[in-house]
């Protein structure tokens, strides 16, 4: 019963939430032949232009949009497939929401032109793959891909993409995915998968890491200290992780596990990892004295050029008071010449 208050309640918001939108400036109603593009609404959440498709039952996304659309909420619908051209009229697109369809393919060049891609969510359908030219958009750094199908498999891939934040709930995952170093992960979030074994060399690449959630997996920590090591580079690293009782080590043997050595190549991973934010780092820093050298450049040339320009202009005003002061006297003497004449011409 409440449920249906909810959702009548749910449905009457966003009832009036369209009427705003009708009556707000610069929202406008899309009137096409296309029935199922009719009701796409577009707004401009901070400052970005947004076409809002969510729940009108598409069986694709809309082509004729906007074209200089920024965010694509194309949630709860009926698509079933993202061709290599279902995104091709769009090139500006910064967040696109596809949750909630029934998405079982994606061709590889879905996303190949999307330049501007920062956030991606699929969650909620049925994807047991990925195209491999995702992981490399260069502004990439949020997906929601929770609730699908995918495997291991999907992520034998080169990442390029600065992830910071990967969400995989739900999906058949045996293990922490190997998506090489990752200097920017901050947020991964691997609970509900068939994840059976971790250790610290699967976190070591993701120097940044904070937030992990390894919550409703089937772990189990075989091999001698191996829990208590994982939960000391856990600890070391200070990330947080999902369940709490993680660190407990309950279920491991009875030899004493109290002083526990963290593997060199464990070291080696992190490092590699803290490397590659170091070079930023002074890339960055390089980067900014070559412009402070450019700009005192340019700011000495410019001082240079009107000290020079104020030096051309004295000397010019100067020459013509010259000039003047000469003509001056020229023409006194001439005023006297003639005075002298006319005193001839009287006598
Ligand atoms: C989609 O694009 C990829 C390359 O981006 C290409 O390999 C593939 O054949 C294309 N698929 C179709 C159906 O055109
Ligand atoms: C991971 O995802 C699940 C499902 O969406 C969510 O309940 C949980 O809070 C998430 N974990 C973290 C640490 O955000
Ligand atoms: C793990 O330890 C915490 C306290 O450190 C305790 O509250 C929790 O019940 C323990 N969980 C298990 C499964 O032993
Ligand atoms: C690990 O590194 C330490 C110090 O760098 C070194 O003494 C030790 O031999 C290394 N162990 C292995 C197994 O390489």
């Amino acid at each position: 019963m409440s449920s249906v208050l909810l959702f009548n309640g749910f449905l009457l918001l966003a009832t009036i939430s369209d009427v705003l939108v009708l009556g707000a400036p610069g929202a406008t109603q899309i009137m096409d032949r296309d029935p199922s593009v009719k009701k796409c609404k577009y707004n401009r959440p901070y400052s970005m232009l947004e076409a809002r498709c969510s729940n009108l039952e598409l069986h694709e996304i809309p082509t004729n949009l906007k074209a200089d659309i920024q965010v694509l909420d194309a949630t709860v619908n009926r698509l079933r497939e993202l061709t290599n051209d279902s995104l091709t009229p769009y090139k500006s697109l910064s967040y696109i929401y596809l949750g909630d369809n029934f998405i079982q393919n994606i061709e590889e060049g879905a996303f190949a032109n999307q330049r501007y891609l920062e956030v991606l969510d699929i969650s909620q359908n049925g994807c047991d793959n990925l195209p491999k030219s995702l992981f490399q958009l260069p502004y990439l750094r949020t997906l929601y891909l929770g609730h699908n199908k995918l495997t291991d498999s999907v992520f034998k891939v080169e990442v390029t993409s600065p992830l910071k934040m990967l969400q995989l709930t739900k999906n058949k995952l045996t293990r922490i995915p190997k998506l090489g170093i990752q200097s920017t992960l901050v947020h991964l979030n691997v609970s509900d998968n068939l994840i059976t074994s971790i250790d610290a060399d699967d976190l070591a690449p993701f120097c940044s890491l904070k937030v992990l959630d390894l919550s409703r997996n089937i772990i189990r920590f075989n091999r001698g200290c191996q829990c208590q090591t994982f939960n000391a580079w856990v600890k070391l690293r200070q990330i947080k992780i999902k369940p709490d009782d993680f660190y407990n080590c309950t279920d491991s043997p009875v030899e004493d596990c109290t002083d526990v050595q963290i593997n060199n190549r464990t070291y080696e991973l992190y490092n590699e990892c803290t490397d590659i934010i170091q070079q930023e780092v002074e890339t960055e820093k390089a980067r900014s004295v070559w412009i402070l050298v450019a700009s005192c450049v340019s700011v000495f040339l410019f001082v240079v050029f009107v000290a020079l320009f104020c030096v051309h202009k004295r000397n010019r005003r100067r020459r013509r008071k010259q000039k003047e002061q000469q003509q001056l006297t020229a023409n006194n003497a001439n005023t006297e010449l003639l005075n002298s004449n006319l005193t001839a011409g009287n006598s």
